[in-house]
């Protein structure tokens, strides 16, 4: 399996002391699950001491990124700022974001044209909040929510290779769901993400749309990362709770020790 495993610590853990033991389990893990590929992305305040613990055997993504590289932004934090760590990869319109910091779409879309034209691979995360009665993810409502946010998180932008972007389908619903029956089912996230190909053809080309990487996320766990790593169309999943949990998250990685 040649899969992206993508580790969003959101606001997590809360000291500096837990997040060195969180390192020390990934880089005990990250040669062993290869040719899987590990991408971490820890809280701001973390990426330095990251960025001098792993050599190359963890990429380093960011949770955020301001959309210029002036200096007047109190509080940001820039592009460049991000590649002098050593950062490839930031998480760009998340739904924690769009719900707590309003972040439009068009605040994505200059996140993701700021990424792109500083060498920074944008992970776009798309997903509608609720399925309603008789909703399925080839229904109508789902559809138009999906497009609406690829159209407008992509307005404009050149994509020349299929690595320059990657996709997150994660419905909001199934984000660090209780609840078995809050979980996606696989089958419909393989119409999801066929449906998101469909979309990447129209706009881009047919080689950028069966290229690109896209991947899953919500409520990713030890128990049913294989089930989705082993569907065809999922190019990798995009973890959140677990990351920072680390007796689940070394029955993760155990699991894609092959
Ligand atoms: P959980 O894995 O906790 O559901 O979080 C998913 C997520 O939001 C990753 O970005």
């Amino acid at each position: 399996m040649n899969k992206l495993i993508v580790f969003n610590f959101k606001m997590a853990p809360a000291s500096f002391t837990e997040v060195k033991e969180v390192f020390h389990i990934f880089k005990r893990f990250s040669q062993k699950v290869k040719p899987n590929k590990i991408i971490i992305v820890p809280p701001y305040v973390y990426l330095a001491e990251a960025s001098n613990i792993f050599e190359k055997e963890c990429s380093l993504g960011a949770q955020d990124v301001f959309w210029f590289n002036r200096n007047s932004a109190t509080g940001e934090i820039s592009p460049k700022m991000l590649k002098s760590l050593g950062v490839e990869y930031v998480i760009v319109g998340h739904s924690e974001r769009r719900k707590y910091f309003n972040e439009t779409d068009e605040i994505i879309n200059s996140k993701i044209k700021a990424c792109l034209s500083n060498d920074l691979t944008p992970i776009l995360c798309i997903g509608e909040k609720n399925r309603k009665e008789g909703d399925s993810s080839l229904s109508f409502r789902i559809k138009k929510i999906l497009f609406e946010q690829l159209n407008y998180a992509l307005r404009g932008v050149i994509l020349e290779n299929s690595s320059d972007l990657i996709i997150t389908y994660e419905p909001v619903w199934a984000i660090s769901a209780n609840q078995p029956k809050e979980l996606e089912d696989p089958e419909e996230i393989q119409k999801t993400i066929s449906l998101i190909r469909f979309w990447l053809a129209r706009r881009f080309s047919e080689k950028i749309a069966k290229n690109m990487r896209i991947l899953y996320g919500g409520s990713v766990n030890s128990q049913n990362i294989i089930p989705f790593l082993s569907l065809k169309e999922i190019n990798g999943v995009l973890v959140g709770r677990v990351s920072t949990n680390k007796i689940e998250l070394t029955k993760l990685l155990k699991k894609l020790i092959k």
